[in-house]
């Protein structure tokens, strides 16, 4: 799929701005601060209801303004969508598909795109919350039923939460909380499908991974993805290299959850669940996070987005996902670029944006569009 027509209102530093696209490599070029990663950050909003930036919407709003609305026109094969969303300060963001009312968490189900950024060194660098909520976006954009999976199983670990808190203040019994052994059902079941689905993601990456790795780093390391389970008996969690039987997960989680109940009552925190899982990033056997340096944790994170790219590409029938390289290539010596060019080519739309129109190679500049202080300029044929 790609996307031919964009328009703002009052999304971040941009007024008013509107700007026809076509298929291929695009490149938007302004000087730092001018709104080019805000341009890319609004189509990816549109595909997810998300900023690859902030975790709340109202740094998304233009300063000053109350609502501020994402129009975009996408084509998949023959078919033409226009999605739109208005986000609101103080009340509820707003969704339609060709007009028509649809929930914003829908929104996945109509435009996917993956957008690579400077940010996404965290993939490797930061906390398991980052690779959990990477996981979780690619599950729902592979299966866009799995946004309720994942809100349903969000909302009883809260609940939950609040019961353990409650239990823990009326100095209930352990052993007889009937209301906690049907969260505990709901717990089970919820979590054991979301964690199916993520092992049946990352055996979807891996080969991926390896071959994006090799590909941007222009070197054969090897890379190795495992989920780390806080199902898992011992402290440490083991890795799990392959997916378990739905049934033996489920069992396994209930077991877990009865040994440490204790434990939860006393914190008053749910311990085990997808919620507290990991997927560890490994480099030579030598786990990512912590070891590799500066450069090969930046190739990782960038093998992580382009076998997620790939990974929609080879089961999404609507096509590819946009591919978004937000400020890249400054950070890439001249072998890295090129190879980097040489991999996202054959995808339907790149969307790249970058301060120097030098950085990028040649044949990812068709189409280069000036931006500056929040206005899209004329477009020229390069
Ligand atoms: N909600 C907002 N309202 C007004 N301006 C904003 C808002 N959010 C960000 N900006 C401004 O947008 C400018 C450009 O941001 P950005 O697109 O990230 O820059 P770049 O072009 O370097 O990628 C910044 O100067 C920032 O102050
Ligand atoms: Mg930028």
């Amino acid at each position: 799929m790609h996307v031919t027509h964009l328009a703002l209102t009052d999304f971040r530093n941009y007024e008013r701005a509107e700007v026809s696209l076509a298929p291929g490599a695009v490149l938007f070029v302004g000087r730092n601060g001018q709104g080019t990663t805000n341009l890319v950050e609004a189509i990816a909003y549109a595909g997810s209801a998300a900023s690859h930036r902030v975790s709340t919407d109202q740094a998304l709003i233009r300063f000053g303004a109350e609502s501020a609305t994402v129009r975009v026109r996408v084509q998949h094969d023959d078919r033409a969508l226009v999605i739109e969303i208005e986000l609101n300060r103080s009340s509820p963001n707003r969704a339609q598909v060709n007009r028509s009312p649809v929930r914003v968490r829908e929104l996945p189900r109509y435009f996917a795109s993956v957008i690579f950024a400077p940010e996404d060194l965290s993939l490797v660098r930061g906390d398991p919350g980052v690779r959990r909520a990477f996981l979780d976006t690619l599950v729902v954009q592979r299966s866009p039923r799995f946004a309720g999976v994942i809100a349903d199983y969000d909302r009883v670990v809260r609940q939950r939460n609040s019961l353990l808190k409650s239990a823990k203040a009326s100095r209930l019994s352990p052993d007889n909380l009937p209301t906690l052994d049907v969260w505990d059902e709901r717990l089970v079941s919820l979590g054991t499908e979301l964690i199916v689905a993520r092992a049946d993601l990352v055996d979807a990456l891996r080969p991926h991974v390896a071959q994006a790795y090799a590909a941007v780093a222009g070197d054969d390391q090897v890379t190795r993805l495992a989920l780390k389970l806080s199902l898992d008996d011992d402290n440490e969690g083991e890795l799990m290299e392959h997916i378990e039987s739905p049934e033996v997960l489920a069992e396994k989680f209930r077991s877990r959850l009865a040994g440490v109940r204790r434990a939860e009552l006393d914190r008053a925190v749910t311990l085990v669940g997808p919620h507290r899982d990991d997927l560890v990033l490994t480099l030579n056997e030598l786990p990512a996070r912590g070891y590799a340096s500066h450069g090969e944790s930046w190739s990782y994170a960038l093998a992580l987005k382009l076998a997620s790219a790939e990974v929609l590409r080879a089961e999404a029938v609507a096509g590819d996902p946009v591919l978004i390289l937000d400020d890249v290539f400054a950070e890439l010596d001249e072998g890295r670029r090129e190879r980097l060019a040489d991999a996202v080519g054959g995808f339907e739309q790149v969307l790249i944006t970058a301060a120097v129109g030098a950085d990028v190679p040649e044949r990812l500049a068709a189409t280069r569009i000036g931006i500056a202080a929040g206005t899209i300029e004329q477009q020229d044929a390069g």
